[in-house]
């Protein structure tokens, strides 16, 4: 019989705490039949851990593992799963804010993970660095293919001849929805830093434009009037980002604007903002981003838009470049040690950069 299995996790020990607590992990013996369990080997960093710590924005059941990205090795497989096996080297997106609780958060040793937001990585990519994208890509899937409906990703990427606009392309969710948008074949404009425009464009965006200048709006609104414009994608969800999306959008007779946060309630009547987190005037998880892998019932049964993205076009395209680990990470050291340590640096801000921790 093979020996139980130890676990180790930083612990939120109730809302609100600022201090994680390594300790004993959760019980990751025996996988449910749709489960993974993941040898972790990196972890990144997200808005959303330190958010939760200072804003409790989801009700959670404490103590509470956070993390949503992780990569490392399949450790164990549930008895439905049939495409990993001991060994595979992968990235996942763990949902523990959502569902399954501390045993689904990426901060522990050993973490369990749903296999359809599973993907193999190549063996020359370094965990730290794979371990950038799944919740950027969970995120992008959703409002692109799902709010937007835009065309499916592919590693034989035809031009489309149409546009969509990212804005804050040099972020986390932005660098991947670049990313992911340009593999559909769009033409694709973004928002970045001056000194982020070289790296925007190596992910993919024929364009870029400063969002501190003056008249971005403008600028964005004459361009876009030469194209034929498919959409745009908030992905930094502020008041000055999605009110300067839903101004472009509304000019082109409006629509759809997925946003990755609350937005504000006074837009354009032509413009339907698709909330990013969950409804604040509502204590219950009405609409994620992430929904597109799960739609948002209490069993978060799986969404074909989602599943496909993850299972086919991942591992194929981190195979052949078409998607690329970024943006670039950058480390903290001191391991489970050094997470808290790690969510205080993300939150004083990053440009361009992903924060991981190695185990
Ligand atoms: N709803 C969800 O499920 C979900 C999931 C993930 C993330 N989120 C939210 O999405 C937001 C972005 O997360 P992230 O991890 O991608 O953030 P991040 O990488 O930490 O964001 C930093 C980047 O944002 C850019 N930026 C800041 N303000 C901007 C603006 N007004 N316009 C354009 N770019 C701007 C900066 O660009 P420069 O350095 O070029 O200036 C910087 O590169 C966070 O609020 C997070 O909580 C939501």
């Amino acid at each position: 019989m093979a020996a139980k299995l130890e676990n180790k996790a930083a612990w939120q020990t109730e809302a609100q705490s600022k201090l994680l607590k390594v300790a004993p992990g959760p019980d990751q013996n025996d996988p449910l039949a749709d489960e993974v369990i993941i040898k972790v080997a990196a972890v990144a960093i997200n808005p959303s851990e330190w958010k939760m710590q200072d804003f409790s924005y989801l009700p959670l059941e404490y103590p509470h593992v956070l993390g949503s990205d992780v990569a490392g090795e399949i450790f164990k497989v549930g008895s439905g799963v049939t495409r990993f096996q001991a060994g595979d080297r992968v990235i996942g997106h763990c949902l523990g804010l959502l569902y399954g609780g501390a045993r689904h958060g990426s901060f522990q040793a050993y973490t369990a993970c749903r296999e359809v937001v599973v993907a193999k990585i190549p063996d020359e990519l370094p965990f730290d660095h794979a371990v950038v994208l799944p919740l950027g890509l969970s995120t992008s899937i959703t409002g692109l293919f799902e709010h937007l409906a835009l065309e499916l990703p592919s590693v034989d990427r035809k031009s489309l001849g149409k546009t969509v606009l990212i804005w804050g392309g040099s972020s986390s969710m932005g660098s991947t929805a670049i990313q992911l948008a340009a593999a559909s074949g769009y033409e694709v404009l973004t928002t970045a830093s001056e000194r982020n425009h070289a790296y925007v464009k190596s992910l993919g965006a024929s364009e870029v434009f400063d969002y501190s200048g003056p008249g971005v709006t403008k600028e964005l609104i004459q361009r876009l009037s030469r194209t034929d414009f498919a959409g745009v994608y908030d992905c930094i969800g502020e008041e000055h980002s999605t009110r300067a999306c839903a101004e472009v959008l509304s000019k082109f007779g409006g629509g759809v604007l997925p946003t990755v946060l609350w937005p504000p309630n006074d837009l354009p009547a032509n413009v339907k903002p698709v909330l990013g987190e969950l409804n604040p005037s509502s204590t219950t998880v009405k609409s994620l981003t992430i929904s597109a892998v799960y739609a948002t019932n209490p069993g978060l049964v799986p969404n074909h838009v989602g599943v496909e993205i993850w299972r086919d076009f991942v591992p194929a395209a981190l195979k052949t470049g078409t998607l690329q680990a970024k943006p670039e990470p950058k480390l903290v050291d001191g391991g489970l040690d050094g997470i808290q340590d790690a969510m205080n640096l993300q939150k004083k801000g990053v440009s361009a950069q992903k924060l991981v921790v190695k185990l």
